[in-house]
């Protein structure tokens, strides 16, 4: 195993040890890091990673979003159990968005996650970093089980969002 497919192996372990994914999304997530562990380029994924003691603790994943202007996708954030609520989320959060205005003025960041009662904890976190709820399909996953999109606008004035941008809704 070469260092990049013993990373691959890792983030995969981390998502599996959340227990916040079925089969079925660890398995899109396996394609995902193949693509972005392969190539990381503009248009394609982006993975941002948090180490402790040289071992990877964490990881995000995002993208440019096609046939759009200065729109992004947060695809995954993963934190290892152990190390959840200390920060390292919104740390992760924080290190994309400065890498987005790091290239543009402004940027839309949309992200997907599940309405169920056992995300709640997942909600408040994108809540508590500036998120808003601009989007529900009801029943998207299984019956009861609603796709919620999140969105926050973020521009070099405003580089960390929030009010401002989220007006524009
Ligand atoms: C969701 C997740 C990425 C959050 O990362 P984290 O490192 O634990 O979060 P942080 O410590 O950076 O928290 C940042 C803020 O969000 C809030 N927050 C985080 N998790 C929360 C929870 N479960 N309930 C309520 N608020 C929460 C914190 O209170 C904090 O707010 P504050 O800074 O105002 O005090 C992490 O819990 C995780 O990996 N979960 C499993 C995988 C997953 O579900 N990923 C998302 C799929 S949609």
């Amino acid at each position: 195993m070469d260092s990049q497919e013993r990373r691959y192996a890792k983030y995969l372990e981390i998502a599996r040890a959340t227990k916040a994914f079925n089969e079925a999304e660890i398995g899109v997530l396996e394609e995902v890091l193949q693509d972005c562990l392969v190539e990381q380029s503009e248009e394609g994924y982006i993975l941002l990673a948090e180490q402790d003691k040289g071992e990877d603790v964490a990881f995000l994943i995002y993208g440019k979003t096609p046939m759009t202007e200065f729109t992004y996708d947060l695809y995954w954030i993963v934190v290892s159990p152990s190390y959840q609520g200390k920060g390292i989320g919104r740390r992760l959060v924080n290190r994309m968005e400065s890498l987005i205005l790091a290239k543009r003025e402004k940027a839309n960041i949309r992200l997907e996650t599940s309405g169920s009662k056992a995300y709640s904890g997942q909600r408040s976190f994108y809540e508590a970093l500036g998120f808003r709820v601009c989007g529900r399909i009801p029943s998207f996953y299984r019956e009861g089980d609603d796709l919620v999109t999140f969105y926050k606008f973020i521009s070099k004035n405003n580089p960390s969002g929030g009010k401002e941008g989220n007006e524009r809704l």
